[in-house]
């Protein structure tokens, strides 16, 4: 894992890059279709014929797990003229529908049938299935990948799996419906603020009383980074977070003890956090909606646990999170607003920042366009496309 303090302190991606249409289109293609990105979790899909249709930007996504008990992923859209299959989750037939002219796909993505078949000048259907997307289970999660290749994601988050199976991610099952929130921020200003600690003391202090935090966490090569906070052992004054505090380590008493108190942040680039805590997880990810706004995705899931102690445990456990995610909206639209004032230049990092200049070299990698310091004219992404 990279040494954070020898990294070198770079400047960061330049305001423009944070307020450009033309650019987003370039980072859809370049980071989020290239990425894993969270879809559900499998304890979702549970029976053969369950699905979830989820939007990842602007690319609608369908997961089922077929007759024979497979998960598959597709592009939700129809292979004659587009229209988006299946919307919501439940139950599926056999054959997957299109409500537009009735093309019929089998679960397993080959097109079945066409109404009119005798009108088309084209005979060989095998052509015309599902679009399969990548799929990867991590401790019960479901992750799919639109554009295929790069590594798989148990190798990009290798040194962190035993962290990970300490939680018992793969017994869960989700806490209500997935939360969905505009922010008005671009995406890059939410997955900075995400990918730092220096903001704790002053952005949250709920966190400050509650939590010992980890300023610096570590980071692999692949970019996914963690840092883990511990309950701090001096009581909280505000009462929901002293009873979190106490209640916890009892609660929590069938995890290892390493993590009965711990509070363990993951990131994976480029656009997804995992918060593990011992009674629960979220998931949570940036997707642009327009160059200053956001959409953030944040489903919760939980162990099964019927004990009243826990309901309690769980319902501190979201208050004090939600205060926490309304303060880090906040910050980062404030940080949008700043970054669109005429002549912001970039300051300096701090070494507790190490993971939001990994971040950006990734984007820089990515879409090299975001290294120019003066924002490119109009037109420059048909440019670097063609
Ligand atoms: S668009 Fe689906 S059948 Fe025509
Ligand atoms: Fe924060």
């Amino acid at each position: 894992m990279t040494q954070h303090a020898r990294l070198p302190i770079r400047p960061t991606l330049p305001a423009w890059t944070y307020s450009n249409a033309e650019l987003q289109g370039l980072e859809i293609d370049a980071l989020f279709r290239r990425s894993w990105q969270f879809a559900c979790h499998v304890n979702e899909l549970p029976q053969p014929r369950d699905f979830i249709t989820l939007d990842m930007g602007p690319d609608p996504v369908l997961v089922l797990r077929d007759e024979a008990g497979v998960l598959r992923a597709y592009l939700n859209v129809c292979r004659h003229r587009g229209a988006r299959l299946l919307d919501g989750s439940g139950q599926c037939k056999a054959r997957l529908t299109c409500p537009y002219h009735g093309w019929s796909y089998s679960l397993q993505g080959p097109l079945a049938a066409r109404p009119s078949e005798e009108t088309f000048a084209d005979h060989d259907k095998s052509t015309l299935g599902l679009r399969a997307l990548e799929l990867e289970v991590l401790c019960g999660l479901v992750f799919v990948r639109l554009t295929p290749g790069g590594p798989a994601l148990h190798t990009q988050w290798q040194e962190f799996l035993p962290q990970l199976h300490d939680y018992r991610l793969e017994e869960m099952v989700p806490l209500g419906a997935h939360w969905v929130e505009d922010w008005a921020c671009n995406w890059k200003v939410g997955v900075d603020n995400n990918l730092e600690n220096y903001h704790v003391p002053l952005g949250h202090p709920g966190y400050q009383r509650l939590l010992d935090s980890d300023m610096m966490g570590s980071l692999n090569a692949h970019g996914v980074a963690a840092s883990t906070s511990v309950l701090r052992a001096q009581p909280s004054s505000n009462w929901a977070e002293r009873m979190y505090q106490s209640m916890a380590p009892l609660l929590n008493a069938d995890l290892p003890a390493s993590v009965r108190n711990a509070w363990t942040f993951f990131t994976m680039p480029p656009n997804t956090g995992m918060d593990i805590y011992g009674d629960s997880m979220d998931l949570f990810q940036f997707f642009p909606k327009t160059a200053t706004t956001c959409t953030v995705r944040y489903p919760i899931y939980v162990r099964p646990d019927s004990r009243r102690e826990m309901k309690v445990l769980r319902y501190l456990n979201a208050r004090i999170n939600r205060q926490v995610s309304a303060e880090d909206k906040a910050l980062s639209e404030r940080v949008q607003q700043g970054l669109q004032s005429q002549g912001f230049a970039n300051g300096p990092l701090s070494r507790y920042e190490y993971c939001i200049e990994d971040f950006h070299r990734r984007v820089q990698e990515a879409c090299p366009v975001t290294r120019l310091g003066i924002e490119p004219a109009p037109g420059f992404s048909r440019a670097l496309r063609r």
